[in-house]
């Protein structure tokens, strides 16, 4: 009987399931900017439109979205590549690295060069299940930036839309 698989497994298994990509971003009560990239988004429900991202629990910007309730979802486009590699790089001078600016209404980190999209949206409800939590937050605003062809993250790779 099968009881359980490890984490290559399940690695492996959702690694078969592609996605776009985002950098979540949001700043400390100080003003000093905080953001991961970040696959594992999902809609939630469309009245009120609600949306989820699953943050690990040792994540410093996981820390500054529950201190702050809110935070911005940079949807990146097919140029995006890098900045998804300098957010998941664990660097901490990733924001010197880049280009950004205030989102419209809560003054949070936008990385409009490198984003299709960035959509401002307030916590209502964090759930840790094992090494990670559940955010779960309602879609405020959303600032349509550029070029609609998202970047894509599957097999452990990234690609662009359409796949060639
Ligand atoms: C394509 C891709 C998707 C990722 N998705 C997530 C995710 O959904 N949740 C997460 O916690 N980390 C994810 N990561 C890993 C984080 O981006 C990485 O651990 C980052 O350094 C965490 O930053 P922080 O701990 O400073 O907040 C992803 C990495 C890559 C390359």
């Amino acid at each position: 009987m099968i009881i359980g698989v490890g984490p290559t497994t399940f690695r492996a298994l959702m690694s078969t399931f592609p996605s776009g990509v985002a950098i979540v971003t949001t700043s400390e009560t100080d003003g000093a900017p905080r953001g991961l990239t970040c696959s594992s988004l999902c809609s939630v429900s469309l009245e009120p439109p609600l949306l989820l991202v699953c943050i690990g629990n040792g994540s410093g910007t996981l820390a500054a979205i529950q201190d702050r309730g809110v935070f911005a979802l940079n949807l990146l486009h097919h140029g995006g590549r890098e900045a998804a590699e300098l957010f998941a790089s664990g660097r901490p001078d990733r924001f010197q690295r880049i280009e950004w600016r205030p989102t419209p209404n809560l003054a949070l980190p936008c990385l409009a060069a490198h984003a299709h999209a960035a959509a401002e949206c307030a916590v209502r409800r964090c759930v840790t299940m094992g090494d990670h939590t559940v955010v779960i937050a309602e879609v405020l605003d959303v600032e349509w930036l550029g070029p609609a062809e998202p970047l894509l993250y599957g097999l452990r790779t990234y690609a662009e839309w359409p796949p060639a």
